[in-house]
């Protein structure tokens, strides 16, 4: 049921949409100059026509046949830190066929993904891939195939499985086309600490959502469950029937009185895992966050956490805030 990489360029070369894994999140798939496959992402997610899609390269060779330039600064840090979880923004020619996954914009995200099935994929259709995160618009990411199939199965042409994402959060967006001040669009797992390790001498920016340069992703709602999540600050706000989102280390707090008295409330609880292991917990996040979906309830609570000053720490606050502002 599941497509092989020989399938699924053959389905994307006809101008079909598929789901494909990557490193962080699973992406909806299409070639990028092919308008009428594009088109049909826009469509299968129902996103907002004006906000453009990553676009996933092979290599930093394939992505120069397709921009004006690749930046100094942009070309460091692609190096580096490609194939991975970070996206780059680079300016277009006029005539570039990637407009149309821009929306029209004279920039394209750009990222070689570190996930081997995907990348033979996009070598095999010798074309850049067009991918948002296979999710309809405003839920949560999927990090697994079967998220995607439980969201998106009977929409899209086909899905290829590649095991659970080994990040699973998105991919840092980096506008680095000027030396002096790099900006951080969208933040993840790799963020400012270990961008400017080797950039010593740029100032990096965080971008938030008031900002000029703000992504257009950002202008949207963002990364819910259809559960309400309500961010709370102590347990005494949870109600009974419903869901207790929390890390290992809010539920060692717990006292057993107020264990019992969440038992006897009816109150499901899912732990997040270890604040001791972030990469793990950022592994399962999304999972987690939409398994209150299955649990029939109409509200779930996260008790805050402080996830610390990494970068991964800082990307879970950032996509935490975002649920709970959602919802
Ligand atoms: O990890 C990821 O980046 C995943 C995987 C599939 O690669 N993709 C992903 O795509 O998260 P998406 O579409 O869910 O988020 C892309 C974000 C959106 O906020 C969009 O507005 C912004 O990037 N974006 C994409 N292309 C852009 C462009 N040309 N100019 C400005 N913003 C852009
Ligand atoms: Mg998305």
């Amino acid at each position: 049921m599941f497509l092989s990489a020989d399938e699924a360029a053959e389905l994307l070369i006809q101008g079909m949409v598929i789901a494909v894994p990557t490193e962080t999140v699973y992406g909806l798939a299409a070639i990028a100059t092919i308008p009428s496959a594009v088109a049909r992402i826009f469509d299968i997610k129902k996103r907002p026509a004006d906000n453009p899609l990553i676009c996933h390269f092979h290599s930093i060779d394939q992505i120069k046949a397709y921009v004006t330039q690749i930046p100094s600064a942009t070309e460091k840090l692609l190096r580096h830190f490609s194939p991975g979880p970070v996206s780059f923004m680079v300016d277009l020619p006029a005539d570039s066929p990637l407009k149309f996954a821009t929306c029209g914009s004279d920039q394209v995200v750009a990222r070689i993904p570190d996930h081997e099935l995907l990348l033979s994929i996009i070598k095999k259709a010798d074309q850049p891939i067009a991918a948002p995160s296979a999710n309809t618009s405003g839920k949560v990411s999927p990090t697994s195939a079967e998220m995607v199939q439980r969201d998106l199965g009977n929409k899209v042409d086909g899905i290829v499985d590649g095991c659970k994402c080994s990040i699973g959060l998105e991919s840092t967006i980096v506008d680095a086309r000027n030396d002096d001040e790099i900006y951080i669009l969208r933040q993840g797992a790799i963020g400012a600490q270990e961008l400017q390790y080797m950039l010593p001498q740029t100032k990096f920016t965080v971008i938030s959502e008031s900002s000029k340069n703000v992504i257009p992703g950002m202008k949207y709602r963002h990364y819910a469950p259809d559960t309400l999540i309500k961010l709370i600050e102590d347990i005494k706000e949870v109600s009974g029937n419903s869901a207790l989102l929390i890390t290992q280390e809010g539920f060692g707090k717990l006292s057993i009185e107020w264990i019992i008295k969440l038992s006897e409330a009816n109150v499901q609880i899912i732990k997040l895992g270890s604040l001791e292991n972030l990469y793990e917990l950022a592994n399962k996040f999304y999972e987690k966050i939409s398994s209150v979906d299955l649990l029939n309830v109409s509200t779930a609570f996260f008790l805050r956490t402080e996830f610390g000053n990494s970068s991964l720490g800082k990307a879970l606050q950032d996509r935490i805030e975002k649920i709970a502002s959602a919802s």
